[in-house]
């Protein structure tokens, strides 16, 4: 039996790395941003007050060789030309492994950093580390880490593990979707979002319910009714399918013991968009 592929192995994205210079996964830039443009957070609002932040600070984590990041940076600038005093936004790529796209000259700086590791994410805070980040973004990174299944709770990872809502020590979080949460609310300012895009349609739903709608002109008071609604400070602002993957011919598919190759068929699948905003 062939071993499955670890996604969620270091190891596993520097080989690939080491030969891909350019793939992208789930869904292209150019009809993934209008559903990005949608669901920005209000501080990146046009008609929004001068007074706050200087500089909008954009992470898009686990980037492999996605070209997302310069994308987004270039979609952005060219919506803020001829606004007069526009505000000033930077996206950053990141990822756990050294990748071949970004050059220290590139547009879009890279971060090399491990999102499960919340000394790392703090180590690479924006602004010289005085600031948060306004906008959080994946896509199937979060699929590639659920995909290792419990994270060890010895080591430094249980020191990098603070305080729950109500402050109370959290001695661990093995869960890698979970922990995710809880390090992403520590680096991501109030009113900021994280916007994740996976082929699962369930990626958050053990952890947060649909924000009800009823609620959603209330939220900044903070308060759900249900447990589930509020997890580390985020709410699930919103679910789309925003596309499908389908193959109307089939996929052909190596046996790889023989070689031969042959077309398999599969069921049309979704590409999921999930709004969280940190309240
Ligand atoms: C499925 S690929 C997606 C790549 C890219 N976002 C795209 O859409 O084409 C998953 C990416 O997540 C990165 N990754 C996995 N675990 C990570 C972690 N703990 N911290 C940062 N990046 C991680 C991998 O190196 C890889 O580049």
């Amino acid at each position: 039996m062939p071993t499955p592929t670890d996604f969620s192995s270091p190891l596993y994205w520097s080989n690939r790395f080491e030969s891909e210079n350019s793939f992208e996964w789930l869904i292209s830039d150019e009809d993934l941003l209008p559903f990005i443009q949608e669901s920005l957070p209000s501080s990146f609002a046009d008609d929004q007050k001068e007074d706050t932040e200087d500089v909008l600070n954009i992470l898009h984590f686990g980037s492999g060789t996605s070209s997302l990041g310069p994308s987004f940076q270039h979609h952005l600038d060219t919506r803020q030309k001829g606004k007069g005093k526009a505000k000033q936004v930077q996206v950053y790529d990141s990822d756990y492994v050294p990748t071949p796209t970004t050059t220290s000259s590139s547009v879009v700086p890279f971060l090399l950093l491990d999102v499960l590791s919340l000394s790392s994410l703090m180590q690479n805070l924006p602004g010289g580390g005085e600031e948060k980040w306004n906008l959080v973004i994946d896509k199937s990174t979060c699929d590639a880490i659920s995909c290792g299944g419990a994270l060890s709770i010895d080591g430094p990872s249980i020191f990098e593990v603070g305080l729950d809502e109500e402050g109370r020590v959290i001695a661990s979080i093995s869960d890698p979707i979970e922990r995710l949460l809880y390090n992403l609310s520590q680096v991501t300012q109030t009113g900021g979002r994280w916007i994740s895009i996976s082929y699962s349609s369930n990626r958050f739903d053990n952890y947060l319910s649909d924000w009800p709608s009823a609620h959603k002109q209330e939220h900044e008071k903070g308060h759900g009714d249900n447990e589930k609604e509020i997890k580390y400070g985020w709410i699930l602002l919103k679910r789309q399918m925003i596309s499908t993957t389908y193959i109307p011919s089939g996929r052909v598919v190596k046996d790889p013991r023989t070689g031969e190759e042959r077309v398999v068929h599969e069921p049309e699948t979704g590409v999921w968009m999930y709004v969280l905003e940190r309240v």
